[in-house]
């Protein structure tokens, strides 16, 4: 059995199952849900579950959590990366259906991922990296005690206002003690 991490508006599920492809390929090519993710210039060309699939599978990190409602929707994923043996990690969340944006559910998987990571995984610091312009990330990251610690210029391009522009990339960190529950 995989492992489950519950919540109280969604579940976490170790791992990504074949039937969930088809959602991520949407959310991948749709510019109104991808269009801060500094991955959005390469992944909105894809045309195949496949192509979604090798992508998810390459680029998420070691450990990857798919995110499900009560009735078992598949609604995007979060990971834990780049471990290198070193006591920190960084973190990343998709929502990747935006009917399910706005309702706290990305705050509660941040704070049950962050909880994963610090006690479960024994980690000390917790890293991520988003767009300059990304203000419902940033506020949501902000909420639970991540930090700005650095902006790197002109690091990746988004989608803003019917066009491709060019976007800072601000490192953010957590430290166990400053994680607000
Ligand atoms: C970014 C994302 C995770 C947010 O998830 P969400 O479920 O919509 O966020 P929540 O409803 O939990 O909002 C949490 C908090 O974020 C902040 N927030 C939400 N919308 C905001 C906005 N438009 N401006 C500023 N802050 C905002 C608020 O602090 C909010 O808490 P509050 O509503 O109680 O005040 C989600 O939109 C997503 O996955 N987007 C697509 C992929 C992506 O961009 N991932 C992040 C890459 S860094």
């Amino acid at each position: 059995m995989p492992e489950i991490l519950r919540g109280e508006k969604v579940y976490l599920k170790k791992g990504l199952e074949e039937a969930d492809y088809p959602l991520i390929l949407r959310g991948y090519t749709d510019l109104e849900v991808i269009n801060y993710v500094s991955f959005a210039l390469e992944t909105v060309k894809f045309k195949t579950v496949q192509e979604a699939k090798e992508f998810t599978l390459e680029v998420e990190g070691q450990i990857i959590f798919g995110i499900y409602t009560p009735e078992d929707a598949f609604i995007g994923y979060t990971t834990l990366s780049e471990f290198d043996g070193k006591d920190e990690c960084e973190f990343s969340i998709f929502i990747l259906d935006n009917n399910y944006w706005g309702k706290g559910i990305g705050l509660e998987v941040t704070r049950i991922m962050l909880a994963y990571a610090f006690d479960k995984l024994g980690m000390r610091k917790v890293v991520l990296y988003t767009s300059e312009y990304h203000e419902r990330a940033i506020g949501l990251y902000k909420k639970v005690g991540f930090q700005e610690k650095r902006m790197i210029p002109n690091d990746r391009v988004i989608f803003k206002n019917e066009g491709w522009l060019l976007s800072g990339t601000i490192l953010m960190e957590i430290k166990s003690k400053d994680f607000i529950k």
